[in-house]
């Protein structure tokens, strides 16, 4: 099934499980396409690791899109988009850093749990910031649990293949869904001397492709592949068993997934260029600002509408 397929949100027609409510007979055949589909069928849970396991047995592809507090992880939940990942681009995205170094657990675990809040069905994953797993898979499970018990996340995701397996492993052994992440992985920025794309080479590849295998052999139940050429990330893709999801990696991952503020246009400055821009917040909210200012200067705000007496 390819992703123009997918339902957009749940519909009310589906048979929802919970009440028993039938479909109608007329949206049978499609109510049985959306049983089938990522974001179809059982309306009343989230979404889970199990579902993205049966969505990459059928090729289903899947949208996935960072999310820092409620009410903006809520439009992105009624729009359908299954997965949500509080990331820790927040760092450069929501909390005004300059990367994603400086991002702490406390930040974390706050924006994740307000996200878990604002949303019903999508399945929330939490990164594990720098710092927080890298001492020992003990610190990496610690800080993971903390993320599924004080923010009510669904996974946690952390950067690294062969350098992160032992974590992975005890994190997945604890009950603790984790997604990896390879190719660019941001909070290594002071080691990669910026942010350029990764696995050129055969030796590169080489490494990616064994770190790719390590983390699914480790129990990651997905991996994230960032800025990495197309056709690694399709041999990337095609060698796995669990989903890929591409950031800068083409078109051949079973997913996709863009930082909200860049597919938005609400990031100031230079975007990466594998964005595409769906709008253009930035001008939307500045444009408001600058009408309220009007108005307020100029005596137009408050109207008699907008006044008690
Ligand atoms: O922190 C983040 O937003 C990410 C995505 C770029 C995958 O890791």
């Amino acid at each position: 099934m390819q992703h123009g397929s997918l339902p957009p949100a749940p519909t009310p027609s589906a048979a929802d499980p919970a009440t028993g409510t039938p479909a109608a007979p007329a949206a049978k055949a499609p109510a049985e396409k959306a049983q089938q589909s990522l974001y179809g069928g059982v309306t009343s849970r989230r979404v889970t690791v199990r579902d993205l396991a049966g969505a990459k047995r059928r090729g289903e592809r899947w949208p996935m899109l960072t999310a820092y507090d409620a009410p903006t992880a809520a439009i992105f939940d009624e729009a359908g988009i299954p997965v949500l990942l509080v990331g820790d681009s927040a760092g450069n995205c929501h909390l005004g850093y300059e990367n994603t170094v400086p991002v702490t657990m406390d930040e974390m675990v706050m924006m994740s749990a307000s996200v878990v809040r604002g949303t019903k069905r999508a399945l929330i994953v939490a990164d594990l910031p720098f710092g927080s797993y890298q001492e020992s898979p003990q610190q990496a499970l610690h800080n993971a649990v903390r993320l599924m018990k004080e923010a009510g996340v669904g996974a946690v995701k952390l950067e690294g293949g062969e350098r992160s397996a032992a974590a992975t492993e005890l994190m997945v052994q604890a009950g603790v869904p984790v997604m990896a992440h390879l190719g660019l992985t941001p909070q290594s920025v002071h080691a990669f001397g910026g942010y350029p794309v990764q696995g050129r080479g055969d030796e590169a590849a080489h490494q990616l492709l064994r770190d790719a295998k390590t983390a699914e052999a480790a129990g990651a139940f997905a991996l994230v592949l960032e800025a990495v050429p197309a056709e690694l990330a399709a041999q990337v893709t095609a060698s796995l068993h669990i989903p890929t999801v591409g950031i800068g990696a083409g078109a051949g991952c079973d997913a996709q997934v863009l930082v909200w503020t860049d597919m938005a246009g609400l990031t100031g400055g230079r975007v990466p260029s594998f964005v595409k821009q769906y709008a253009d917040l930035r001008s939307t909210l500045g444009d408001a600002a600058r009408a309220f200012s009007a108005d307020v200067i100029g005596a137009a705000f408050p109207a008699e509408e907008h006044t008690f007496h």
